[in-house]
């Protein structure tokens, strides 16, 4: 049995298949309409979210399957102490497969290691996201066509960002994509991926703090919110919150066919006049999130 705790839980050889079935199910998306009949997902949301519980749910009602599950820790029995351990035995015996999101990092590993079914990481505090890196790569191949060769900048909350983490190790696996990481000193990338990711695969890489110095050079700009409810202290946040807004003056310095990222929700980090651009890509990107869940649907349950 096969869980998705981590981007690299994939070969590079078996993300392809995977994006290739995603794709297929963007051309085609009635011919999957009945390829989980019967079966069941399960949420497990202890975290706030909107995109990744609702694109799972809506994911497995495209593919003929039930769903079922909950959207706080307030509403499951963790609010009584049951640990992640007991409530996945239970679960097991309730549905096929499970999407759980956790504010504590490695919750979804724990919960695997109890598992019957399929335990997906829908995003462990502040340490990885791969369903995320999954519609990101999905994303950026249906752009480009390729996930070779480009420049991509990361761009505002890259220590607490999950998403950012997770593509960063996914995306080092592919040829000649340098890296660009844009953020304040105080949310630079953790010292892991510094130096255990880039620096140990020797992989071209430079930090800086100002996006327009560097908005030239991008093929792919990816910006992040800043992540309030990782933060310690209120005022730390308000100063740092709204450190980068991309606006149309900061597109004009950019390649006419760059492409803005951005997992969503945004804050202010871009700017509404940005969302006609024709290189804004983030509301495509939440789309191509149904298709690719739905291609991981498929894979860990054995039925592509
Ligand atoms: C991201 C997350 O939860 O990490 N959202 C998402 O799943 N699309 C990004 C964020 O919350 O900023």
């Amino acid at each position: 049995m096969k869980h998705l705790l981590s981007p690299l839980d994939f070969s590079v050889q078996e993300l392809d298949e995977l994006l290739a079935l995603a794709s297929d199910i963007a051309t085609n998306p009635t011919k999957y309409n009945h390829h989980c009949d019967g079966k069941k997902l399960a949420t497990l949301f202890y975290e706030p979210s909107t995109r990744t519980r609702l694109s799972f749910e809506a994911a497995m009602l495209n593919l003929g399957g039930s769903v079922l599950g909950f959207s706080s820790a307030d509403s499951s029995s963790a609010a009584k102490g049951e640990s992640v351990s007991d409530t996945i035995r239970v679960i097991s015996c309730y549905a096929d497969i499970c999407a759980m999101r956790h504010p504590k990092e490695g919750a979804p590993m724990v919960a695997s290691e109890k598992s019957r079914i399929p335990v997906i990481n829908a995003g462990d505090g502040g340490h990885e996201h791969p369903t995320q890196t999954l519609t990101d790569l999905m994303t950026i191949n249906e752009l480009r066509g390729s996930l070779d060769n480009f420049t991509i900048g990361l761009c505002g909350d890259l220590k607490f960002g999950r998403t950012v983490h997770s593509l960063i190790n996914s995306l080092i696996r592919y040829k000649n994509i340098k890296f660009v990481l844009i953020s304040p000193k105080e949310l630079r990338v953790p010292d892991y991926i510094r130096e255990d990711v880039l620096e140990a695969n020797g992989v071209e890489y430079k930090e800086v703090e100002k996006l327009e110095d560097v908005m030239p050079e991008l093929d792919i700009l990816y910006m992040t919110r800043v992540q309030k409810e990782r933060f310690f202290s209120e005022d730390e946040y308000l100063r740092m919150k709204d450190f980068y807004i991309l606006d149309k003056t900061k597109m004009e310095l950019a390649k006419p066919d760059m492409y803005i990222l951005h997992p969503l929700p945004r804050v202010n980090e871009i700017s509404v006049e940005v969302d006609d651009d024709p290189r804004a890509a983030y509301f495509k990107q939440a789309q191509y999130g149904v298709y690719v869940r739905m291609a991981l649907i498929l894979t860990l349950l054995g039925l592509n």
